[in-house]
């Protein structure tokens, strides 16, 4: 949430800003600004609004296109509604020190009351614009912008991300961390600071993790890491293994379209290299050792939204295949309700970002009760994935649409991965079992690419429905959480009540609500499970009685669905436990259209944000 930018080097920094801001427009789109660095003073602008506000407001004005150092923000509000007055950069009472944060500083109206006491004026009602006064003090003490910003975070209690310019110091820019993302790019002759790679891939491709409770200066000739207290710190580089097009539209009118097209490839990276040269499962990046496997006798997965519907999931997946027991918990509840947890335990953390406060909180609760937590990310050198004692990533690339698709596909791969893994080491399942899951897991890509071809009735479909102000979804087993995961994505870019059901609970209270031509979207489990799909069908015929307009997906060659049907998608006939991978995706494809066709911006729903680092 709030995306960060900053940079100093010879290109004109308002336009690497603002380049960077775009990129990152999808962690908020309340408001956006920057300061520049020039001539010995700031200019700041800021508008409320989408990053094409701000563009407009930078076009008509006499800002300066000199400076080569500057900062910028793209918000997700939390304190004070997204209006100009809330935008950042804020500034000091002398408009020397201009800052950027993404976070919360809880202390924040305890040092608003100290600084207004001392005749401090606060013009927002942010809890940012307490730093940028408190810097103001520092720096007026005679304090460097870096000691400034140590002293400070030494203040600040709460999670946050800061970058600070001041007119005293114009080629430096200076960033700050705790529990919130930052990550430095290494430039030749000029440096940047993001709060993703996404921002600053155009340019360079080398990067530093930056670690907890420390401060960066960055100047053109390069870039220095202390700990708040000062003292030097270890930095780690890498390398980004995707360029620029990764983290563009490629033709596509939105991101989510593309990334919705890009799963067969996603699935397929996931799946890469995981098959030793001895035909056994192999899954070195995990860390785990298998006689740490081996122990396991409880597996606790948390996570949130979209990554809990693949926890849900991944329940099925687990149980059946390692016999182990297998709890999913919404990771915001997770350490609130006193979780039972041993040295045996393995928690599971799925996040996408890497970045979700939520998860992340819940990952240090399990962890300061000795379990072993293992994360499943996408985005590398995250802060979940480096505080888990293992990892096991997904190679979706970078997901940039809010409404996560490519990455929950290859989520469910993850943790069939983990799930196969753990009955190999485990012993619960023969190699020869393992190995042709494993195979046919090889064959979803192509499977998954099969409904991406033949999904063009949908998009009528939900063109056709677009009027509508409820559509409720069905299914039993893993179908259960397709339902949540199709009735997810409809609320949040559609902005359409929608709701998921067990269809076997329908007739403990929710079947009232089905009234006449009420679009119901059933997920039939594969007739492979006889039991699951015949009351499933069952199902179909109570609410059809009721005058609900069934939209069905059943796999092909499944005739006894036909009759009950008002639509009828087909997808690809595959074991019932990985039926999600082809299941899932008519309903991405269902809310995108049905959004789009109401006339929302499907990359950037209202309200939204794509990495949440809030509690
Ligand atoms: C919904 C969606 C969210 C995320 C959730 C967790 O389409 O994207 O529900 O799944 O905010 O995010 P990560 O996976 O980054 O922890």
């Amino acid at each position: 949430m709030c995306g960060i930018v900053g940079y100093v080097g010879s290109q004109p920094a308002l336009d690497v800003v603002i380049d960077g801001l775009s990129r990152l427009e999808y962690r908020g789109y309340d408001s956006a600004g920057t300061a520049v660095s020039a001539d010995g003073k700031l200019t700041v602008t800021k508008r409320a609004g989408k990053l094409a506000n701000l563009r407009e407001a930078l076009a008509g004005a006499d800002h300066s296109d000199t400076g080569r150092s500057g900062i910028g923000h793209t918000r997700w509000a939390t304190h004070g509604p997204p209006n100009d007055r809330n935008a950042h950069p804020h500034t000091d009472c002398t408009g020397a020190v201009a800052v950027v944060h993404n976070g919360i500083i809880e202390n924040f109206a305890a040092l608003r009351l100290e600084l207004e006491g001392r005749g401090h004026e606060l013009s927002s009602d942010t809890d940012t614009e307490a730093v940028a006064h408190l810097l103001e003090e520092e720096v007026a003490k005679g304090a460097s912008l870096a000691d400034a910003m140590r002293r400070v975070c030494l203040r600040l209690e709460g999670a946050f991300t800061l970058v600070a310019v001041y007119s005293g110091e114009p080629d430096l820019v200076v960033g700050a961390r705790r529990n919130s993302p930052l990550v430095v790019g290494v430039g030749a002759g000029e440096n940047f600071l993001a709060s993703d790679v996404a921002a600053f891939i155009a340019h360079t491709r080398d990067a530093i993790e930056l670690g907890q409770d420390q401060v960066v200066e960055l100047r053109r000739s390069g870039v220095t890491v202390t700990g708040f207290d000062g003292k030097p710190a270890d930095v780690k580089e890498y390398h980004v293994d995707w360029d620029v097009s990764a983290a563009e539209k490629g033709g596509h009118d939105y991101f989510m379209l593309k990334e919705i097209a890009e799963q067969p490839r996603a699935v397929a990276e996931t799946l890469l290299g995981r098959i030793g040269a001895d035909g056994r499962l192999s899954l070195d990046e995990m860390r785990l050792t298998d006689d740490e496997l081996r122990d396991i006798d409880k597996i606790i997965i948390v996570a949130c939204g979209t990554a809990y519907h693949a926890g849900l999931i991944a329940k099925y997946a687990i149980e059946h295949w390692t016999q182990l027991p297998c709890e999913v918990e919404l990771a915001s509840e997770f350490r609130y309700r006193d979780p039972i947890l041993t040295r045996s335990t393995l928690v599971i953390a799925i996040s996408q970002s890497g970045e979700t406060m939520d998860t992340l909180m819940a990952v240090r609760h399990a962890r300061e009760q000795r379990a072993s937590v293992l994360g499943i990310c996408n985005v590398n050198g995250s802060t979940i994935p480096r505080e888990c004692d293992g990892v096991l990533y997904t190679h979706a690339g970078p997901e940039i649409a809010v409404a996560s698709t490519k990455a929950f596909l290859t989520q469910l791969i993850a943790v069939y991965l983990i799930a196969l893994y753990l009955a190999q080491v485990r012993g619960t399942k023969w190699g020869d079992e393992v190995f042709a899951m494993i195979q046919l897991l090889g064959t979803m890509p192509q499977k998954v690419e099969q409904v991406l071809e033949t999904v063009e009735p949908v998009r009528d479909l939900a063109r056709s429905l677009a009027g509508e102000r409820c559509v409720l979804f069905l299914g039993r087993h893993v179908g259960f959480p397709v339902a949540l995961e199709g009735a997810l994505k409809l609320k949040e870019l559609a902005y359409m009540h929608a709701e998921g059901f067990a269809a076997g609970e329908l007739k403990h209270g929710p079947i009232a609500l089905i009234e006449q031509d009420l679009p119901v979207v059933v997920i039939v489990p594969s007739r492979a499970r006889p039991v699951l799909h015949d009351k499933i069908v069952s199902n179909i015929q109570e609410i059809r009685a009721r005058g609900a307009r069934t939209i069905v997906i059943a796999e092909e060659g499944d005739e006894a669905v036909a009759p009950y049907a008002d639509t009828l998608i087909r997808v690809p006939a595959v074991p019932t436990l990985l039926q999600p991978l082809v299941a899932t995706v008519p309903l991405q494809v269902f809310a995108c259209e049905l959004a789009t066709a109401r006339g929302h911006d499907v990359d950037q729903p209202r309200n939204l944000a794509k990495s949440v680092t809030v509690e």
